[in-house]
This record gives C-alpha cells, sequence and structure tokens, in this order.
C-alpha cells in the first residue's frame, strides 16, 4: 500500500471512543448517568488520547429500550439534562479537539412520538402513513419477526382503528414509513438541525431496514433471526441513503457508520463505497456473533480463533481498494471485551484486556472502543432475572418461559452474553457505587469494582488504563497502522494472531497469543528482526521459529 495513493480523512485517522451516557457518570444523584457527568469527565476522557466520541441517544424517550425508543428528536431526555447542557458538553468536547458523533434512530420511533399517536388516532389521521400499517380485515399479515417481542411478532395488534402496525424491535417501536416522502424531509430537516448545532457525525441504528418490501410479501422458509437479512434487503435502501447524503450528508465535513445487520463482504461496498455517495463506513456483526444461537445463547464456536481470524481477515482486507472498515469488540448491545474474547479470571484479565485492545488499534479499519474497557471492566454475570434492566434479556426469558422452554439455560448463556454486563456503572474509585452516582444506580455496580477501577490504575504504569494510553499514541504515530496493507500469518493456528501491516516500505509485525498458556509464534525469518513498539510484558522471548509469547502476550514490532 501506498500511502500517495490514500486518500487521507480524519474519520480513517481517528480512534472512536463510544460513551453510554446512562451508565458513565452522574452528577445530580439520581443514580442515572448525565450529561453534566460527561461534562466533569472530559479532561478523563480527552487524557485518554482518543479523536471521536459517539455518543449513545440523548434524545427525549420514555426509555422503554434506553433511548432507542425516542419521542422527540429535537430536544434531550430529562434524565440526561437540557440543551443547555448538550451545548456545554459539545464545546467542551471541541474545545479539546473531539468530535462528537450522535445516534441516529430513524428505522423507528418511540409509541410515544406525537407521530404515532396521531398515525395510531384513525385511518384517515395525515399522520397515518408515517408508519407500517396492515388493516385487520385483510387477515393476519405475512410473518414478520421482531426481535424483542414478548411473543416475537413485529405486528402488533391496535385495536383503535382495527389495524396492525409493524415493529420490528418492541411494541413501543413503531417503524417508520420511509416510503412516505415526507417522513424523509422530516428525518433530514431534523439532521440538519443537529449539524448545524456543530456535530460531527452520526452512527445510524438499524439503518440497513429502513425501505420495506411493497405490500409486506411473505418470504417462504424465512422464520426468526432469518428475516434479518431480508429486512436489510429492502428495495430502496440505497436510493434513500443516495437521497440522504446529497440531501444532508454531503454539506457537512462530517462521518457517517451505519449499524449494519445483514451487511456482509457481498454487499457492503454498495453501502460504503466512496462513488456511491452514501456511507462512510459499516459495522458488521460476523465476530461478535460468532459462538451465538438465537437469543444470543452462546455455542462451541464461541472462542474459535481459527474461524475468528479468518472473519477479521476477510473483512480486513475488503477494503483494500475501496470504502473503509471499522473495528469493534463490543458495545452497549454486546458483553465486555475481556469476558467474551479475553480471559477475566484475575490471573490474566489485565493482559488479556491489553491484548484485545492492542488488536483493536492496530487493525486496519476505524477503531470503535466502548467505555470502561479501557480498565478492563469485566461482565456483571447477573444470576438473577430480577438484577436485569433490558427489555431484551426479559423478554426473551418470558417468551422460553411461555414455550416452556428452558429459561435458565437461558439466563447461563446471558452472564456472558447479555447486553446489560456492558451497560452497569463505570468504575471510577472505591467509593459507594464505584464513584458514579451517590445515590442507588438504575442498574447494580459490577461487583469487582474495589479491585477494577480508573482511580487505582490512573498512577500505575503498567495499567491496562495506560496501556491504552499508550495505543492511541502509537496509532497516531504510525501510519501503517491506520493505511497499511494488512496480511495474516499463521491463518490455522488456534492460539496465536499474527498479522503485519505494510505501508511503502514499512513493516510492522503484531503477535499476540489468545490463549492462557504459552505458545510459540512461528513466522518467517524475514519478520524476526524489529524494534518492539509495544509489549504488554517486559520481556520478548526469541526463539529459532520466532517468538515464544506468554500467556496473553501482544508485541507490536517494527521489521528492520
Ligand atoms: C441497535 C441498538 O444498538 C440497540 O441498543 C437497540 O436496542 C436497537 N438497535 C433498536 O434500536
Amino acid at each position: 500500500m501506498k500511502i500517495s495513493t490514500i486518500k487521507r480523512e480524519w474519520w480513517k485517522e481517528g480512534v472512536v471512543y463510544q460513551i453510554y451516557p446512562r451508565s458513565f457518570q452522574d452528577s445530580n444523584g439520581d443514580g442515572i448517568g448525565d450529561l453534566r457527568g460527561i461534562i466533569q469527565r472530559l479532561d478523563y476522557i480527552a487524557s485518554l488520547g482518543i479523536d471521536i466520541v459517539w455518543l449513545n441517544p440523548v434524545y427525549q424517550s420514555p426509555n422503554h429500550d434506553n433511548g432507542y425508543d425516542i419521542s422527540d428528536y429535537q430536544n434531550i431526555m430529562d434524565d440526561f439534562g437540557s440543551m443547555e447542557d448538550f451545548d456545554e458538553m459539545l464545546e467542551g468536547f471541541h474545545k479539546r479537539g473531539i468530535k462528537v458523533v450522535m445516534d441516529l434512530v430513524v428505522n423507528h420511533s418511540s409509541s410515544e412520538h406525537k407521530w404515532f399517536k396521531e398515525s395510531r388516532s384513525s385511518r384517515d389521521n395525515p399522520y397515518r402513513d408515517y408508519y407500517h400499517w396492515w388493516p385487520a380485515e385483510n387477515g393476519t399479515p405475512p410473518e414478520r419477526w421482531s426481535f424483542f417481542d414478548e411473543e416475537g411478532s413485529a405486528w402488533a395488534f391496535d385495536e383503535k382503528t382495527n389495524a396492525y402496525y409493524l415493529h420490528y424491535f418492541d411494541k413501543t417501536q413503531p417503524d417508520l414509513n420511509w416510503e412516505n416522502p415526507k417522513v424523509r424531509e422530516e428525518i433530514f430537516d431534523m439532521m440538519h438541525f443537529w449539524f448545524k448545532k456543530g456535530i460531527d457525525g452520526f452512527r445510524m441504528d438499524v439503518i440497513t431496514f429502513i425501505s420495506k418490501h411493497d405490500g409486506y410479501p411473505t418470504f417462504e422458509g424465512v422464520h426468526g433471526d432469518k428475516m434479518i437479512d431480508v429486512y436489510a434487503s429492502g428495495p430502496r435502501l440505497h436510493q434513500y441513503l443516495h437521497e440522504m447524503n446529497r440531501e444532508v450528508l454531503q454539506h457537512y465535513d462530517i462521518m457517517t457508520v451505519a449499524e449494519g445487520p445483514g451487511t456482509n463482504l457481498s454487499n457492503i461496498h454498495d453501502l460504503v463505497d466512496e462513488d456511491r455517495q452514501e456511507l462512510n463506513m459499516n459495522y458488521h456483526f460476523e465476530h461478535v456473533e460468532l459462538g451465538l444461537d438465537a437469543r444470543k445463547i452462546v455455542n462451541s464456536d464461541h472462542r474459535n480463533l481459527v474461524k475468528f481470524k479468518k472473519i477479521m481477515s476477510d473483512w480486513a482486507t475488503a477494503f483494500d481498494q475501496k470504502g473503509w472498515g471499522t473495528q469493534w469488540h463490543t458495545n452497549h448491545d454486546f458483553p465486555r471485551q475481556v469476558s467474551w474474547f479475553g480471559d477475566d479470571t484475575a490471573e490474566h484479565r489485565e493482559q488479556s484486556s491489553k491484548l484485545l485492545s492492542t488488536f483493536l488499534l492496530t487493525m486496519r479499519g476505524t477503531p470503535y472502543y466502548y467505555m470502561g474497557d479501557e480498565i478492563g471492566m469485566t461482565n456483571a454475570k447477573f444470576d438473577s432475572i430480577d438484577d436485569y434492566d433490558d427489555l431484551m434479556t426479559i423478554n426473551w426469558y418470558n417468551l422460553t418461559m411461555a414455550e416452556g422452554g428452558d429459561a435458565q439455560k437461558l439466563l447461563e448463556s446471558h452472564k456472558l452474553s447479555g447486553r446489560d454486563n456492558a451497560r452497569t456503572p463505570f468504575q471510577w474509585d472505591t467509593s459507594e457505587n464505584a464513584g458514579f452516582s451517590s445515590a442507588k444506580p438504575w442498574l447494580k455496580v459490577t461487583d469487582n469494582f474495589k479491585e477494577i477501577n480508573a482511580a487505582e490504575q490512573e498512577n500505575r504504569p503498567d495499567s491496562p488504563l495506560n496501556y491504552f494510553r499508550e495505543l492511541t499514541q502509537l496509532r497516531k504515530d504510525n501510519l501503517a497502522l491506520i493505511y497499511g496493507a494488512y496480511a495474516l500469518l499463521l491463518a490455522e493456528d488456534e492460539n496465536i494472531y499474527a498479522y503485519t501491516r505494510t505501508l511503502d516500505d514499512e513493516v510492522i509485525l503484531v503477535l499476540l497469543n489468545y490463549s492462557s498458556s504459552s505458545h510459540v509464534a512461528e513466522i518467517p525469518n524475514v519478520l524476526h528482526n524489529g524494534d518492539v513498539l509495544i509489549n504488554n510484558f517486559d520481556t520478548l522471548e526469541k526463539v529459532d521459529a520466532g517468538f515464544s509469547l506468554l500467556p496473553w502476550q501482544a508485541v507490536v514490532l517494527k521489521i528492520k
């Protein structure tokens, strides 16, 4: 790869840090994180060396799905503060050279949005066509699967007008009708409102689902979560995104990233290639869903490193010529990186967490890093369904019970895979509620906060926190880690993940031992001599065949 031929962009070079505001920092003692809490922590965030913040939804919402059910797109949720707080926070980030990306949740709104209240009030209301309705006199609507519904169906019957409305997620999240030009216009206006305020981009929630198939046809043989691919192949998806680009996006210096369920290596270029004029980046789910069956039941592919490497490598090279990718391990919908991909026992937690961070920051594609991972926060592993807040776990638990299924098995799997694992309050220090709030937090603090917290790690040079800071600097100092070509070594090795990043005549070698025992990385002789750029241990053992790596050792070398 040659730097002279690459189109450099800030959103390719930056590291994104995701903040889940509800769980970051509470400033007013109500047990819920808020915008003023983020303001209090601006210097901490800047100290990480990250460049872009992605903020989960802070818009007005009744909160059935923690802000992903928006009742007013141009106001701030009361729990989080006011628009003045938002402006101050935005300015605070910008002053520190950090860009801010907001969540755009427009596949659906809340059922409490004024559009939906109007829409459901009568069949001839002007807002009726803002949503998808199926008149009950036409019989039962064709099967549509819902991610969250307690009965599994994405059609909810609404008595008032004797019709069903479509909701791919919860009943309280009716899908907006993008086929209606007025809906698109409202959404584009709202996007202009936020860009004019100065935000720097949008992460677009399930944006691949916005176009629905005309007439809601039946899809023979496609049931349950297999419907995701149908949802992502709506006939006018690209038309709408292109229109969005033309009407809104191209007028600002901003970035966009699709949350792309249903995206794969054969359809991704239509979404992110520059000449398509749609979006900049996408995140796929192949790697985080490896090892997961329906309802997030964990299967034996969890931790199959050979399969994992194949997925990551295929995606890392997919954008060699066109488009751009992302790298991520987790977010508010997935378990903590160290619990899912690493080893969260006391013996290996810190080193494995550092290894996972090394991977994200040395791969090709913009890294999306989830708050709390920099200190190696672990899964909460709740024992009881009563500890959960997430409607996904709760609804699936109830659905499994109603079916006479094994609800205990679901609960056991969700200790490893459930969404609430990553939503517990940020562990700041050893004080009550981990320094997150003076009141009882909305979700239990994970009980290891006395050992794992930012205050303890702040002044410890070898802490995961300080290691992460070194990594963000390392990425900035080495363009090869951003733009360099990626090449996988040892594809069949079950323990070692090794690859090179090459830009012009510079070669960087990354060696990662994904296991809790030592292993030799047998690599070609030409890669044996290098300067260590970062190492999560003090030593690196050279052997004839290459390097012998300690459990969860991560080393980055500049080859001489
Ligand atoms: C994806 C979001 O990340 C998730 O938290 C939410 O529940 C669904 N989309 C529905 O908006």
